[in-house]
């Protein structure tokens, strides 16, 4: 029913739709696509799945125990919507994101409360599917049935379609002065223990022409910050826009310079970045754009070589090594980041102590890692010589206290410094507030809710394993702008 007043539907009339999201930042920048689709058909977020109307978990399959916790959540909302039927209401329950795409029709059998599922590509179909399932909510209504394989599903390929159907990102997409933009998505790559290749597809770049469109309109919309997003975003090749000259492809540092030419906008970066894309035009970029923040995702695996060919990575330890000399001497201020993987099958003892020395040699400001996971129809998961889970926790444990003090001495190197932090959130403690600064590090003040989405100098005071600790800098007041640290 509408509102007679304003033509809309009035507040408690709205559905709602909660969705939670597994994984990585690929994944919430398409939970705040399928916040968008499914916005114009009355849809407001909601906090809980108890106060929603449609629950959506877009989910994560790239080790075993993301995909587990799905199918405990899956548990949690069949009961929620037992509750629902038995007050004669309802509670439509989809499935999105890389577990829906990899297990598809066997979601629905596992747990038959799920309504849709709808894989990565096909998330401007949402609405469609939505009607399908309100059709079979009303035919069941009328004979009492749910009907064998009553759940919708959808999860069809070409990845190039979904950027053509989605609507544009929106201020509700900039948050506290910060947004993602994918540019890419999908992977050739074929990493041996990796599912992305398979969940995703392959790659595909956006044309730049598109990309520079939602950048200017997330900047109109008061980001300051652009992270670049794509499961392997150094691989962008993305058609050139119409009015550019050379070559019917960009690359990301084009992409990246022309981004930087963005009135307002003041930091750029990118994730994730595999070490065999970073070309010399992308190294460049780091020393001459001064928006590409001096913070640098680059996850290099192993430190041994027999591993990483063993992963299908393309490159050894010493090409990393390289690598990193090169960024460092354009931009001696880079602060590194990687993922690790232990106990790939058939890690000796001294493949892991080469991976210890690797990163005994780089240095890190901040790592993710991870025991392999066993994924079904990767190359990996056929390999004989899967290590016990026991060697695998033991190596995870001492690389993480070795990463960990890396970390903390990292931060400990900026106490005294002052730097730009851009505000994101409210902190712990009231009267706190929380941000980041140049380096990817949380930075902690007091100060006051009307500075979050500002860039403000701040003096770094102290430094501790996950954050630092400082104070305003007064006299020149909070400013927007960018200052080199
Ligand atoms: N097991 C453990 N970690 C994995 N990753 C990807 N696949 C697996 C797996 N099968 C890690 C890699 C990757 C990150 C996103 O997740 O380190 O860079
Ligand atoms: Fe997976 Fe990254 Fe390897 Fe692609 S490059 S297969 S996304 S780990």
């Amino acid at each position: 029913m509408k509102d007679v007043r304003t033509g809309t539907r009035s507040q408690w009339q709205r559905k709602r739709v909660f969705i939670r999201t597994y994984g990585c930042q690929m994944n919430v920048y398409d939970s705040d696509r399928m916040a968008d689709v499914l916005r114009p058909l009355g849809y407001a977020l909601s906090e809980t799945p108890e106060q929603a109307d449609l629950v959506v978990l877009n989910t994560c399959h790239i080790r075993e125990r993301a995909s587990e916790k799905v199918y405990s959540e899956l548990g949690r909302l069949r009961d929620l919507k037992s509750e629902r039927r038995r007050d004669g209401a309802d509670l439509t329950i989809a499935v999105a994101g890389c577990v829906a795409q990899a297990e598809g029709e066997e979601i629905i059998q596992r747990q038959p409360a799920v309504d849709i599922v709808v894989g990565p590509q096909a998330y401007h179909r949402l609405p469609e599917l939505l009607a399908r399932v309100a059709r079979q909510s009303d035919e069941r209504r009328f004979d009492g049935r749910r009907r064998p394989g009553a759940g919708v599903l959808d999860t069809d390929f070409p990845v190039e379609s979904k950027f053509d159907h989605l609507p544009a990102p929106s201020e509700a997409d900039v948050r506290a002065g910060s947004a993602f933009l994918s540019i890419q998505e999908g992977c050739d790559k074929f990493c041996t223990f990796c599912v992305v290749p398979y969940t995703r597809g392959a790659e595909y770049s956006r044309p730049a022409t598109a990309v520079l469109r939602e950048a200017r309109s997330l900047v109109a919309a008061g980001a300051a910050e652009l992270t670049l997003l794509g499961q392997n975003v150094n691989a962008y090749h993305g058609e050139a826009a119409p009015s550019s000259i050379g070559g019917s492809t960009w690359g990301l540092a084009r992409l990246i310079r022309e981004i930087a030419g963005i009135d307002g906008l003041a930091r750029i970066r990118y994730t994730t970045s595999h070490p065999r894309d970073m070309d010399d035009d992308l190294i460049a970029a780091h020393g001459d754009v001064p928006q590409l923040m001096p913070y640098l995702h680059l996850p290099v695996q192993s430190g041994s070589d027999r591993i990483l060919e063993a992963m299908n990575r393309g490159h050894g330890r010493d090409h990393y090594r390289r690598l990193v000399d090169r960024l460092r001497g354009i931009r001696p201020d880079l602060a590194l980041s990687s993922d690790f993987i232990v106990g790939f099958p058939g890690e000796s003892d001294a493949d892991f102590d080469d991976t210890m020395r690797l990163v005994d040699e780089i240095g890190f400001a901040s790592a993710y890692t991870f025991k392999y996971s066993r994924r079904p129809g990767t190359p990996g998961a056929g390999l004989g010589d899967q290590l016990a889970d026991g060697v695998k926790a033991a190596r995870l444990a001492a690389l993480q206290s070795q990463l960990g003090r890396q970390q903390r001495d990292f931060n400990a190197s900026k106490v005294g410094a002052v730097v730009p932090v851009l505000f994101a959130e409210a902190g712990r403690k009231s009267g706190q507030i929380l941000g980041k600064s140049p380096w990817l590090q949380s930075v902690y003040v007091e100060g006051s809710a009307d500075m979050i989405g500002s860039i403000v100098n701040v003096r770094l005071l102290a430094a501790y394993a996950l954050s630092l600790a400082g104070e305003v800098v007064t006299g020149e007041g909070p400013s927007r702008l960018e200052v080199a640290a």
